[in-house]
């Protein structure tokens, strides 16, 4: 049951990336001690001035580096990706497949209680909320978040994935349109939006083990064919932290 569960120590993978600063900034306020993660020893301070607790320079490829990263932490934020170039297109050596499934493997040895992972419109069943074109630009790396989906939920971890449609950085919108089960549903959404459900994901039983498109209701291009309505958990961040603190 996950409203009962009480979580400490978050991990967000891809901190440095471009939904992962919007997750820094979400968790900031809240009480969650937050490690984040880089390559690039370059990004360290940046991360910390975005409110990380503490700053792991790692590479997902390397199993040993996962398994450092997840140590002590309750809950595994994946925002994961793959910089833009062709592997996208020819599918080699992409951390959204082997990156992801050390993570997953290592949060399963630690004990994670609960991993949300950031996948993609477009993924098997959702591939009609993308064009033909750009499928086939990015098929290598539809098919290696195939993976990392499968192994999430074959995992026994709890989990939410989060399929977003494609992301800009505008500012949040703060009306999400949630699909489930793909289908031709489709549109943009700003990264806070996506930042903001992925942080309340382990805290909102009704997003608990489910797959789950996202887009803005303003950058909707293709109604649902699947709606869902969650309550999401948006006060529990803040309730936790009240509670600590009496
Ligand atoms: N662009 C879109 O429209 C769109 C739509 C739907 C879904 N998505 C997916 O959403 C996710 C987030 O996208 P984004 O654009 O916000 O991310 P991003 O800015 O590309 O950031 C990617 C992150 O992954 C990290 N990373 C890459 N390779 C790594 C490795 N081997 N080991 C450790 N860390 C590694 C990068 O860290 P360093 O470089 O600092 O090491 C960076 O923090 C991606 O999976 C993307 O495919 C994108």
């Amino acid at each position: 049951m996950t409203r009962s569960r009480t979580f400490d120590r978050a991990l967000v993978a891809g901190a440095s990336g471009e939904t992962g600063q919007e997750l820094l900034s979400v968790l900031r306020p809240t009480d969650l001690a937050v490690r984040a993660t880089t390559r690039s020893y370059a990004n360290v301070d940046m991360l910390e001035r975005h409110g990380a607790d503490d700053v792991l320079v790692a590479d997902f490829f390397e199993s040993a580096d996962a398994v450092a990263a997840v140590e002590d932490c309750d809950i595994v934020y994946c925002a994961l990706g793959t910089p833009s170039g062709f592997r996208h297109t020819i599918g080699t050596r992409l951390v959204d497949r082997t990156g992801v499934i050390n993570l997953i493997t290592a949060a399963v040895g630690a004990g994670v209680s609960y991993f949300v992972l950031e996948s993609a419109i477009g993924v098997r069943n959702s591939k009609s909320g993308l064009s033909l074109p750009a499928r086939f630009l990015i098929h290598g790396s539809l098919s290696a978040k195939h993976d990392a989906e499968t192994a999430l939920r074959r995992s026994g971890l709890d989990y939410t994935i989060v399929r977003p449609g494609r992301l800009t950085n505008d500012p949040p919108s703060g009306a999400v349109v949630v699909n489930e089960g793909g289908g031709s549903f489709s549109g943009s959404i700003p990264r806070a939006d996506v930042a903001q459900v992925m942080a309340v994901s382990p805290f909102t039983p009704d997003a608990q083990n489910r797959t789950l498109e996202v887009v803005s209701r303003d950058g909707m291009t293709s109604e649902p064919t699947t709606p869902v309505d969650i309550e999401w958990a948006d006060d529990r961040l803040t309730v936790d932290r009240e509670h600590r603190r009496l």
